[in-house]
């Protein structure tokens, strides 16, 4: 009886136990991994080559089957099929176990992942966020609208439909970053001209967001920043409802019994216009040396006035028939003062411990 040869088996063995101890020596972690890998893969591929290629050992014995006796072609064509599938199914193990350790190689790295985690280190809200979140709640309960804006503006939406002309000298309070075919908006007013022009009185409305000014960085300046703008438009709006809405808005979001003061202004969008004061939330007004309202017992937390009829004129509101009062605060100053933090620049600084000591989780 014809039997594969011992020589081609033991040459198969040899060839496959070699390998086998180069792959055992893998678990080994040294810095030649990668080389033997390569080495590993080679020989495997030299294995295949010359046992199964269409000229290898296997495909020549398959061949001189014919020529045999039928008897001995099925007995040998079962031993060769057999030892094909060895073949076969070794070196497929084998290079299963060298590419997980390739993968393990390629996307292994030396870092703990499993760091220790305390509650400390949980995310926080930064406090700008909060102090929006309750702005926007307060003004929600008093029944405004709240809506998104756009923070690259055209100088029509900025300047022009506010009553602020070009080369009037107000726009120098308002200086921003000019490009091509646009600017960075200087304050949350375009969102009254924008809000007006899309929606038909009545109108009460909110828009917070980030505004930018050529101002360099100090301790209460940036030149990006954010705001709150607030309007009201409806038949008969007088002076009265302003006064009273920030007076709600006021003993809501600083504390009850906060007294608040006007003082004329000039804004080319409202007229009248005037600046709002609250009494001191801090010392309640009692404190000649208050670090917050520096003894006078009054803090400036916003600008205000009935919307310029110009303005109305602009975006199609019939002055005669409308009126409103609008009103824009800065979101860092109402957080500096409520929660006493020294330095705007603080707010942008992501460092970690701001925010752990302001920010809520
Ligand atoms: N836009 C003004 C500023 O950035 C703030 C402001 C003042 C907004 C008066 C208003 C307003 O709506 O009526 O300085």
């Amino acid at each position: 009886m014809k039997a594969i040869d011992q020589e081609i088996l033991d040459k198969y063995k040899n060839l496959i136990t070699e390998i086998k101890k180069e792959v055992e020596l893998l678990k080994e972690n040294n810095q030649e991994l990668k080389e033997k890998i390569i080495q590993i893969k080679k020989k495997l591929e030299l294995v295949k080559l010359e046992f199964l290629s269409k000229k290898g050992i296997i495909s020549k014995l398959l061949n001189e089957l014919p020529k045999l006796d039928p008897q001995v072609r099925k007995q040998l064509g079962t031993e060769i099929n057999i030892l094909k599938q060895n073949i076969e199914k070794e070196i497929k193990e084998i290079t299963q176990t060298v590419e997980k350790k390739e993968r393990e190689l390629k996307y292994s790295c030396n870092v703990d992942l499993s760091i220790n985690f305390s509650p400390d280190n949980a995310g926080r809200f930064h406090i700008l966020t909060i102090v929006q979140q309750d702005l926007m709640s307060v003004f929600a309960e008093l029944g405004f609208e709240i809506f998104d804006g756009i923070e690259i503006e055209d100088e029509y939406h900025n300047f022009e439909a506010l009553n602020i002309p070009k080369d009037h000298p107000a726009r120098d309070m308002w200086d921003t970053f000019y490009f091509n075919g646009g600017i960075l908006r200087t304050h949350t007013s375009n969102m009254q001209i924008r809000i007006m022009k899309q929606k038909p009185p009545p109108i009460k409305a909110i828009s917070i967001g980030k505004c930018y000014r050529r101002d360099n960085m100090d301790a209460t300046h940036s030149f990006q920043f954010h705001q709150l703008e607030g309007f009201c438009i409806d038949k008969q709006v007088t002076f009265i409802d302003l006064i009273k809405t920030l007076y709600i808005f006021v003993n809501k979001y600083f504390g009850e019994d906060i007294k608040v003061n006007f003082v004329p202004s000039y804004f080319p969008f409202t007229e009248p216009s005037a600046e709002m004061s609250i009494s001191c939330f801090y010392c309640s007004q009692k404190n000649e040396n208050c670090k917050i309202c520096k003894g006078s017992g009054w803090i400036e937390i916003l600008g205000c006035g009935m919307i310029n009829p110009i303005v109305l004129k602009n975006v199609g509101i019939d002055p005669d028939q409308f009126s409103g009062f609008a009103f824009g605060m800065g979101i860092e100053r109402i957080a500096m003062l409520k929660y006493q933090i020294p330095d705007i620049r603080m707010f942008y600084q992501n460092y970690i411990e701001f925010n752990k000591l302001w920010g809520e989780v």
